[in-house]
Formats: structure tokens, C-alpha cells, sequence
């Protein structure tokens, strides 16, 4: 395990002090009642602790974070506003600045952007956990210039994902998902390694579905990927769909639905065809391997769950953990929505902030911004 991360504990009392948190607002909005508006305030309740704890110690918290990727210019529709308007209902003593992202120096690292934010501050709390995978200014270069610290919801996620993979209760069941086998093979490989059966729905089954030579239609499929597929396969504890259910090639599917209704497929899926969601007898193993593990990690849905047609296969496996007495962890954006959506977040042991953030440390064991923060420990 990496070294433990500087903690504000340290810090003592904060009165007249100044502190500047990195935060990782980065949330859903839409426009309700005519105003753009947070529909899902996860990230932000996630940093309450950390500003009633600074607060109570009489500091000054100013917060910054990204939001969506306006790529270094002003760009109204990525303003923070919505999310001001959010965080002055949960938190009206924090000051929330303008998107990062606004200026071209937060992505590109810049150390006198970095330098800029900081200016005038003493200490430095990186609170964001689901942005700690991108070396940008925000994240990298405040812990060279000021003492700073992991915020305490930062600091928790991390301890949880990593113990996770360090000691888990056994059966130690995977859950991954998701459209794309090319941004998933990494921590398969880590996952087949680590845990006794690896689970595998979404898009990027129908790869290891051709890798055991089985036709796959028009579904999601990239041929330059099924020999890695094929190896893991022979791991042998890697469970894949045996079927699903889908359109015909060409039929419009997502989030608005469509006048289709699905068709079944068995193990093979018929030229002409695509898959979109696995299938009722593959629902019943899945559920009956997560229904005696001990230790579940989920990431990535089963299928295209924001289509009411395609979201059986996501919603059983999502309550098939939730009834589950296993420790489950769940990350990665879409798996969190789909929890939402079906209601079942408290049912979990811990949810995740971070989408790419949590696959990249369960992958590599650490993060560029959680370096930086071990780093800066002589800094005064
Ligand atoms: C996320 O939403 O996953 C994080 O906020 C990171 O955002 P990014 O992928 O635009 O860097
Ligand atoms: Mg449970």
C-alpha cells in the first residue's frame, strides 16, 4: 500500500486562516422550472464534512472545481453558476469560483496558473477524489507551494477502494460493465487477478462473447481486442452472458426509448442483430454468483439501461447486490446513476465519486494527485 496521506488534522486551529479546496463539482444539471439546476448533488454533499470541519476551526474556505470540459476558454454554458446556486443551500459560507477548466493552464498543468490559485492562501485541501487522476494545475502544483492535505472524503474513498483489493472477504465477486472493452481491459486484468469470479456485461461482452468463438451480430464488438479477451477467458473464473437481448441493426435505442419492442437472442447473436442488454437466464447466474459472495465490486451497467427497454440486466444485478449482505462497492458514474435510478444507493456499503478516478486506482493503486499530496510534506 502507498504511504497514508497528509491529513488537516495536523493544522491545529485555522482562525484567520485562509485555506483553498479543490472540489470535484463536476455533477449533473438540467434546467428545472425554467433554471439550470444540480439533479444529482452527490459530489457536492460529499465535501459538507470537510467544510464544517475547516469552518468550525475558524478558517476561510474558498472551493474550485472543473465542470464539464469547456477545453480552456470562457464558455457560458460550463459557467459554475448552477452549481453555486446548489452549494449556497448546503454550504452559504463557502466561496465557490468560476470553472477551472475556463483557463488553459488548468489542464495543461501550467505552474503559474497553479501558483495563481493559491496566492494568498495557507493551506491547500484536494477534496477532489474523482478529478485525483488528471495531472492538471489545480491538483498538481498547490502541494508544492502550500502545507496541504487530503480531504477527509478523499482520504476515506481512497482508504476504502485500496483495503478493498488488500484484504477482501472472500468470494470476492467483480461486477464490470460498460460500452467499451478497449477502457476496461487494464482493470480486468488487475480484477481477474485479484478477485475469485469476474463478472462481465455491457457492450464490452460481446467481445469475449467472439473470443469464444461465439457470432455477435452488429453488437458492440472490437476485433483488435478479442485475443487479450481470449487470455483472460482461460483465467477461467471469468463469467460472461450466454444471452441477451437486443434490436435489429439500425433500430434507435437510448434515453427517449423507441417503438421496438426487444428481441431475445440465445448465445449467438444473428447477423442483422445487436445486443443491448444480457438476458434473463444469464440475469439468474449472475444474481446467484453475487447472492454468496462477500465482497462485491461494481463498475459499469449491463446494458443500455437509460433505454426502459435494455435496463433489466442493470437493474437485477443492481438489486441483486443491494439484497446482498456482502461489503459492496460501487463506482464509476454510470453504475452510481443506475443505483439512483433504481433507488438503491443506501442499500450499498459505499458509493464511490469518482467515475475514471476509482477504475484508475483500483488499476494502478494510486493517483497522480494523491502523489502530489504525499510529496508536499516539507512544504511550509
Ligand atoms: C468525472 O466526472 O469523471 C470527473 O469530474 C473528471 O472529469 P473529466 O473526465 O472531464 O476530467
Ligand atoms: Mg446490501
Amino acid at each position: 500500500m502507498p504511504a497514508p496521506l497528509p491529513s488537516i488534522d495536523a493544522w491545529g486551529d485555522l482562525s484567520g486562516k485562509r485555506v483553498f479546496v479543490r472540489v470535484d463539482f463536476n455533477a449533473p444539471v438540467a434546467e428545472v422550472d425554467g433554471v439550470l439546476s444540480v439533479t444529482d448533488d452527490f459530489r457536492l454533499r460529499a465535501a459538507l464534512p470537510l467544510f464544517s470541519t475547516l469552518l468550525d476551526r475558524g478558517a476561510t474556505v474558498v472551493a474550485a472545481t472543473h465542470f464539464g470540459r469547456p477545453e480552456g476558454r470562457v464558455d457560458e454554458r460550463y459557467s459554475v453558476a448552477p452549481l453555486r446556486r446548489a452549494l449556497s443551500e448546503l454550504a452559504p459560507e463557502v466561496e465557490l469560483l468560476e470553472n477551472l477548466r475556463f483557463h488553459p493552464g488548468e489542464e495543461s498543468n501550467d505552474p503559474e496558473f497553479g501558483a495563481s490559485l493559491v496566492k494568498g492562501f495557507d493551506y491547500y485541501v484536494n477534496e477532489a477524489f474523482g478529478a485525483s487522476h488528471r495531472a492538471h494545475a489545480s491538483i498538481m502544483i498547490p502541494p508544492t507551494l502550500v502545507p496541504s492535505a487530503a480531504g477527509s472524503n478523499l482520504s476515506r474513498e481512497v482508504a476504502t477502494l485500496l483495503a478493498l483489493l488488500e484484504s477482501p472477504e472472500r468470494p470476492f465477486v467483480a461486477v464490470t460493465g460498460g460500452a467499451k472493452v478497449k477502457d476496461k481491459l487494464g482493470i480486468m486484468k488487475v480484477l481477474a487477478a485479484k478477485a475469485d469470479l469476474v463478472i462481465v456485461g455491457g457492450g464490452m461482452a460481446y467481445t469475449f462473447a467472439a473470443a469464444e468463438g461465439r457470432s455477435v451480430g452488429g453488437s458492440l464488438f472490437d476485433p483488435s481486442f478479442v485475443e487479450p479477451c481470449a487470455a483472460l477467458l482461460e483465467g477461467g473464473n471469468i463469467l460472461i452472458p450466454v444471452d441477451a437481448r437486443g434490436l435489429a441493426n439500425g433500430s434507435s435505442f437510448g434515453p427517449e426509448g423507441g417503438s421496438e419492442p426487444a428481441i431475445s437472442f440465445g448465445e449467438h447473436i444473428p447477423d442483422g442483430f445487436m445486443g443491448l442488454d444480457i438476458g434473463p437466464d444469464t440475469v439468474e447466474i449472475f444474481a446467484a454468483a453475487l447472492a454468496s459472495a462477500r465482497t462485491i465490486l461494481w463498475n459499469g451497467p449491463m446494458g443500455v439501461f437509460e433505454d426502459p427497454r435494455f435496463g433489466d440486466g442493470t437493474e437485477a444485478v443492481a438489486r441483486a447486490i443491494a439484497a446482498s449482505s456482502a461489503v459492496s462497492v460501487v463506482g464509476g458514474g454510470d453504475s452510481v446513476s443506475a443505483l439512483g435510478l433504481y433507488g438503491l444507493e443506501s442499500d450499498v456499503s459505499f458509493v464511490s465519486t469518482g467515475g475514471g478516478a476509482s477504475l484508475e486506482l483500483v488499476e494502478l493503486g494510486d493517483l497522480p494527485g494523491l502523489r502530489a499530496l504525499r510529496e508536499s510534506a516539507g512544504v511550509k
